[in-house]
């Protein structure tokens, strides 16, 4: 039984969290490879407050008629399928939609995606500690393909903002494909970054064979690899422009099913972190966002519906 609306929180002119509004939106069928979900979870994330605050309508990326849809990631229950899913109803699921200019997203009591970008959440982990996977983990997953294989005789990967949810990723993920990992984060971050099994520093001096650039520093993250290096950023189409012979990438990150299904069993088993702040009902969704601007959270606010 399915009620005709649903609520979910959007922006119709952007202007920071007092912009959130929390309206009623028709539920749609799913089509031939879709599911609606019920969500259950849905993260704030830092890109979530720069769609709140107008950032990407100011640059042509958003333009929507009426309202955006905020919300990148999601945890919660197959509510219903269109034809050719092979998920079952009631199949408790984790994903993530993309791009910026939409009506709909995750900070909703539903969502009709394509199922094939879904994974299922395995049965020990809670659907508040996996919505937090699928964006940050999925970059970093990528981000890590991004940078490759160390090249022989060159490992130093460092990763700045080791203690977000980006770099508290890669530093692990790194380190599986060979990269000796530091990460470099505040003070107080130095049992976590530690605990990931990166080294660890506050500051540091340019030479790196690489840098992942977690905190998004840019040029400054730039100035820290050694010429040849190689600096994969998070600000697709605001790399910063290459010198001294360094390969600049920044990563797009997007659905990948099989993928996430093996980030979620890792966080299921404890190998890699799984990190709530707090769950609040999705009505707060604008004080979630006012809490996170202030910065220095750790975990991600979940918004509950
Ligand atoms: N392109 C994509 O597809 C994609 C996907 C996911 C995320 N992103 C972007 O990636 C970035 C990171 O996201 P996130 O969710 O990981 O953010 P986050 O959880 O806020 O992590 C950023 C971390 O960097 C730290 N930091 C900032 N400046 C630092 C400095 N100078 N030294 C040491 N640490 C510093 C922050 O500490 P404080 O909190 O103490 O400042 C925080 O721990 C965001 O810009 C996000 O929009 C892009």
């Amino acid at each position: 039984m399915t009620t005709s609306t649903f609520r979910a929180a959007v922006v119709r002119t952007p202007g920071g969290p007092g912009s959130i509004e929390i309206i009623d939106v028709p539920v749609a069928e799913p089509g031939p490879g879709e599911v609606r979900v019920g969500i259950a979870a849905a993260p704030v994330n830092p890109v979530d407050l720069a769609v709140a605050d107008g950032l990407f309508h100011a640059r042509g990326m958003i333009n929507q008629p009426e309202r955006t849809g905020l919300g990148w990631d999601f945890a919660g229950t197959v509510v219903a399928t269109g034809p050719g899913v092979d998920l079952a109803v009631g199949t408790r699921v984790a994903g993530l939609v993309t791009g910026f200019d939409r009506d709909f997203g995750t900070y909703a009591e539903q969502l009709v995606v394509p199922a094939a970008g879904l994974a299922v959440v395995p049965g020990g982990l809670d659907l508040a500690a996996a919505s937090t996977v699928p964006l940050n983990g999925l970059a970093a997953a990528q981000i890590v393909d991004l940078l490759g294989d160390p090249p022989a005789g060159g490992s130093r990967l460092l990763v700045t903002g080791a203690a977000g949810a980006v770099g508290g990723y890669v530093a692990p993920l790194a380190q599986d494909r060979g990269w000796q990992v530091t990460g470099l984060a505040r003070a107080e971050d130095e049992e976590f970054v530690r605990g990931v099994g990166a080294d660890f520093t506050t500051h540091t001096e340019p030479g790196w064979d690489a840098v992942a650039d977690g905190a998004a520093l840019q040029e400054r993250g730039l100035a820290l690899v050694r010429d040849g290096g190689a600096f994969v950023g998070v600000q697709p189409g605001a790399e910063p422009a290459t010198e001294r012979g360094i390969t600049v990438d920044a990563v797009v990150t997007h659905p990948d099913g099989p993928r996430l299904g093996g980030l979620l069993a890792r966080t299921a088993s404890g190998e890699l972190p799984a990190r709530v702040h707090a769950v609040v009902p999705l009505d707060q969704a604008a004080d979630a966002h006012r809490a996170v601007a202030k910065g220095g959270v750790r975990g991600r606010y979940v918004l509950k519906p």
